[in-house]
């Protein structure tokens, strides 16, 4: 059922049923080229997929976000770099680096480690010392990382000044080594119970989470192993983890990406809510694994240390060890989601962890439209990025269509009865078959809660598309390569308020 909005409404394209991946007849674009070069004019967009409104680095590969923290009004964002080229040069990994001011508006810097005679530089997390634990001076910020050599063992490198420069502990590793080839991705959260450091430190195909525990930064004492026994849980890798405490709900929830055989294909990220007694983490329920996101392409999310007024802002890497060094761009691989302010929710009986959009994104956002249920042509020819936010009844079920001109659709399918959400990230999205795993026409996920009514909040841009249902409660985070952005959106269902709004560019070629 819908109502028809002057011209601004486009037919419903009917139901799309899972089926095998085709290649749409598409037009050749001739506004956009793939590559960096071109210069920007008011009509062409110089880089096809190139995200307007996430973090990308300019050039080369780039994987999990690092050493996230705030200090004095900046953001910074380290992450998995390989500064000399695009491929997925695993002993070559360094740590790349941007800041913000403002959650949405990322500046790039000069990338802060680079490899050493212990390893390349992968995943880890940074603390900033506000009252001089460690020695190294009030506020220094302490980064802790894996350097992944013929074992991994975690070191860790010290910044004066802000995080724009680090140097390397002269005493590395910090962590006495225990002799496992895996054993990476630390990450150091503050516990306000002991007023002392826990260290997570992820245990890859030996699976868990390593447990350390520090009152100065330095020193760091084990205390225990947290996994789990389900077989759905150790059919993978565990990989980047965090530990976050909601005071309100006085629950710990840990956090942990797996890879490979996530929910979808590939890579995706677990949690478990529970208790911590400073040694042992132990699941409330024995429902787990539930899922951070229901998509494909949202991993090795952590959340930034010393966010102001206890927020949990979030950012994970939007791809997927499945595809990620084949998907198309070319000058760059990879950006990052946009932040994501965590919080945990009751919802029909259970605890349920929630992501949503930074508040920030509203200050390169427009004015809400009414769309009723429909839009054409959002942004004009020159889009580049857009948000809409649909409350349905889920008196009858409803199908959400993206598309653009040249037959590129990403499909959203709500079945009201079952409570499920399906997305299509099939064939028909775009660009699909520079990899076997990259095309999965449906996509499932619950309906948390009893309410009758959802609202699905969704974020287009030209490589990707974040939907946001039931308050953050159901997310699915999903990469497209569509042969333009998705410019029109139309609703079939039981629509009682459509707004859209477009979103401007952050990106500075
Ligand atoms: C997760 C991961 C980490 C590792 C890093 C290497 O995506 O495999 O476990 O530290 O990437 O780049």
């Amino acid at each position: 059922m819908y109502i028809v909005l002057g011209t601004l409404f486009t037919a419903c394209t009917g139901p799309v049923t899972p089926e095998e991946p085709v290649i749409p007849p598409v037009e050749e674009d001739t506004t956009r080229v793939d590559t960096a070069t071109v210069v920007v004019s008011p009509t062409t967009r110089p880089e096809l997929y190139r995200p307007q409104v996430h973090y990308t680095p300019h050039h080369n590969w780039s994987n999990d976000p690092n050493g996230l923290f705030y200090k004095d009004g900046v953001w910074n964002l380290y992450y998995q770099f390989n500064p000399n080229g695009i491929e997925c040069d695993f002993g070559g990994m360094s740590w790349g680096h941007a800041s913000s001011t403002d959650l949405m508006h990322w500046q790039e810097k000069s990338p802060v480690l680079y490899p050493d005679g212990m390893g390349a530089m992968y995943s880890g997390c940074s603390v900033v010392d506000k009252d001089n634990r460690a020695g190294f001076g009030n506020g220094a910020v302490l980064a802790y990382y894996t350097a992944s050599g013929e074992k991994q063992v975690i070191c860790l490198a010290i910044s004066t000044d802000g995080g724009e420069t680090f140097w390397k502990y002269e005493h590395n590793p910090i962590v006495p080594s225990t002799g496992l080839v895996n054993f990476r991705d630390p990450k150091v959260v503050y516990d306000p119970h002991r007023g002392r450091w826990t260290m997570m430190v992820a245990k890859g195909w030996d699976l868990g989470i390593e447990i350390w525990h520090s009152y100065n930064l330095m020193q760091w004492d084990f205390d225990g192993i947290f996994r789990v026994n389900t077989e759905r849980c150790n059919m993978s890798q565990w990989e980047c983890c965090d530990l976050l405490y909601f005071e309100q709900a006085d629950k710990w929830v840990a956090v942990v990406s797996i890879n490979p055989n996530g929910y979808i294909t590939g890579s995706s990220t677990m949690y478990f809510v529970g208790s911590f007694d400073g040694v042992t983490f132990t699941p409330d329920a024995d429902d787990y694994p539930r899922w951070l996101d229901y998509g494909a392409d949202c991993y090795a999310g952590v959340t930034f240390d010393n966010a102001p007024d206890g927020r949990k802002v979030m950012i994970a890497w939007m791809n997927n060890w499945d595809y990620a060094p084949a998907c198309p761009p070319s000058a760059w691989k990879s950006a990052y989601t946009l932040p994501r302010e965590l919080s945990l929710k009751q919802m029909g009986g259970h605890w349920v962890l929630c992501s949503t959009p930074v508040s920030e994104l509203d200050k390169i956002a427009s004015a809400w439209h009414d769309a009723a249920t429909g839009m054409e042509n959002i942004g004009g020819d020159y889009a580049d990025a857009w948000e809409a936010k649909i409350t349905l009844s889920l008196a009858n079920d409803a199908t959400i269509t993206l598309s653009n001109k040249y037959g590129n659709e990403y499909v959203i399918r709500v079945n009201a009865q079952q409570r499920i959400i399906y997305c299509d990230r099939g064939g028909r999205t775009g660009e699909f078959n520079f990899s076997t795993l990259f095309a999965v026409p449906s996509m499932s996920a619950p309906i948390e809660g009893n309410e009758q009514y959802l609202t699905l909040d969704i974020v287009v841009d030209q490589s990707s598309v974040e939907l946001f249902a039931g308050e953050g409660s159901t997310c699915f985070t999903n990469t497209v390569y569509p042969r333009s952005i998705y410019r029109n959106i139309t609703v079939d269902g039981i629509v009682t308020e459509m707004k859209v709004r477009t979103l401007e560019t952050i990106w500075k070629p």
